[in-house]
């Protein structure tokens, strides 16, 4: 898969520390409530599947987290590294979790973007993802909210 040297692989705990290295380098990435290492640690473990790293030898130089809940599923935290970009790596990603989504069942998936990410949204765009102007998201926030 990818360039010789450059492969997909599943996510393992061990891979967390730098998956968080690279989200953290990343503007509009939108690393949050979520992405400690704990909760991380859950999420690939429920998600074993999805949850991919591109590596270039020993280092980690792209993302993405796929789950699926049953009924749909949701794309997290695509993101190649800045030196990687443009050559396909997103794009190989990308199809590689829809692919074990579609395997799991998942007949639809969504992925939140935020509306300032214009390099984010050309790339989805460029998938022939649509754009969903029907829908709003509502929020609950533990950390904001008394109940
Ligand atoms: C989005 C991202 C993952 C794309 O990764 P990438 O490896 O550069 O993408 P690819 O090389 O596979 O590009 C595939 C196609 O997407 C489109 N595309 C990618 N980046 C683009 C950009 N900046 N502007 C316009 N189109 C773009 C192009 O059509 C491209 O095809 P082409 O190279 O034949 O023109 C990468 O830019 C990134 O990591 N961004 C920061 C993280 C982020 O915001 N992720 C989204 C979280 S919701």
């Amino acid at each position: 898969m990818a360039d010789a040297g450059c492969k997909i692989e599943r996510a393992k705990e061990l891979d967390i520390n730098l998956m968080l290295d690279l989200w953290n380098s990343i503007p509009g990435l939108g690393v949050g409530q979520g992405d400690e290492k704990k909760s991380l640690e859950v999420f690939l473990a429920r998600n074993p599947a999805t949850c991919l790293v591109l590596k270039d030898n020993e280092q980690l130089i792209g993302t993405v987290l796929g789950g699926f809940d049953g009924r749909r599923g949701y794309i997290y935290h695509l993101a190649v590294h800045p030196d990687y970009r443009g050559r396909g790596y997103g794009e190989k990603l990308f199809n590689h979790v829809i692919q074990e989504l579609k395997r799991l069942g998942a007949l639809k998936i969504h992925l939140f973007v935020y509306g300032d990410n214009h390099t984010a949204i050309s790339f989805y765009q460029s998938q022939k993802w649509e754009l969903r102007r029907d829908i709003q998201v509502f929020s609950w926030d533990a950390g904001k909210s008394d109940r």
